[in-house]
């Protein structure tokens, strides 16, 4: 049976990953029919839930991509049309990318792209990102120049996490206030880029990809009373644990892409004043090669090795 690109059973990741090569080119030509059906799928059945919930950046970033509605999209050709507009550029992965690494392409204007495409029986829900998850979800907002830039600035405060980190003697407090500075990123990105609101004149819209690519979960986000929605602050963020595998009952609302923008400002400050090192521990768990990947350009005085 070809199994094409489907997630967790392509042939070609586990080739790639196995020779240790996390950039790669998306291999077009293995993309089975059921690929380009669950595509078809994913992407019709959200159309009218973008109109109706997804924020006006997102819908404008969508027409400028023409992402094809019936067959997955070449990132080739997404880049084509997103290239000129911010210079950001999907680049496709084999798989999890290292979290000062992921940052530092962000920096580099590259957004770490998955290539495999979930099966038919896992359209609602799949734990791992897929493409519809990263290029319809994700890239659409990278067409915004505010969204673009708070992305970049992101990627700069990892560079200041290693700056910080370097400057520790000790390494075991190196370690620990390592671990809670990443785990206020990994916060802060979470209940932004991946599942954000934000208020406009129309009303609370979704802007978060975790939402925009969910068929169930964007609805709950907005409609449901289940969910409490506040104002996003700082330091509720950083020290807010969650968890993946169920719908999100907490969320947090922005202004505008200049208020994340600026939030991401605050972010880098606080953590040069120290104020990152010691929040409320709790979900996520810091994974060993995440930790490893900033530990490692601190190491090698900022550069990467
Ligand atoms: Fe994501």
């Amino acid at each position: 049976m070809n199994t094409g690109l489907t997630t967790t059973k392509a042939p070609f990741i586990e080739e790639a990953r196995g020779t240790g090569q996390l950039f790669i080119t998306q291999p077009y030509a293995l993309y089975c029919e059921e690929n380009h059906e669950a595509w078809r799928q994913l992407y019709r059945r959200m159309i009218p839930l973008w109109q109706r919930y997804a924020n006006p950046h997102f819908l404008k970033g969508l027409q400028c991509l023409c992402l094809p509605p019936d067959r997955v999209p070449k990132l080739e050709e997404v880049n084509r049309f997103l290239e000129p507009l911010t210079g950001f550029r999907a680049k496709a992965v084999s798989g999890y990318v290292p979290a000062f690494l992921f940052f530092d392409c962000l920096r580099n204007r590259e957004f770490p792209t998955t290539i495999t495409v979930r099966s038919l029986e896992n359209l609602d829900y799949l734990p791992e990102p897929d493409i519809f998850h990263d290029v319809a979800g994700h890239v659409p907002m990278h067409t915004d120049p505010a969204f673009a830039e708070t992305l970049v600035r992101l990627g700069d405060c990892a560079h200041t996490a290693v700056e910080m980190v370097a400057g520790m003697g000790n390494a075991k407090e190196q370690l620990r206030r390592l671990t809670n500075i990443l785990k206020a990123f990994a916060r802060f990105f979470w209940f932004t880029i991946e599942f954000g609101l934000m208020s406009t004149p129309e009303g609370l819209k979704v802007y978060g990809s975790g939402l925009l690519s969910s068929y169930g979960e964007i609805v709950h986000s907005i409609e449901s009373p289940e969910v409490q929605r506040y104002p996003l602050q700082i330091e509720w963020v950083i020290n807010q644990a969650f968890e993946i595998d169920h719908y999100q009952p907490l969320l947090f609302v922005v202004e505008s892409f200049d208020h994340l923008y600026q939030l991401v400002d605050t972010l880098e400050r606080w953590m040069r004043e120290g104020r990152l090192n010691n929040v409320a521990p709790g979900e996520p768990t810091m994974r060993e090669s995440d930790l490893q990947s900033f530990l490692h350009v601190a190491g090698n005085g900022g550069q990467r090795a």
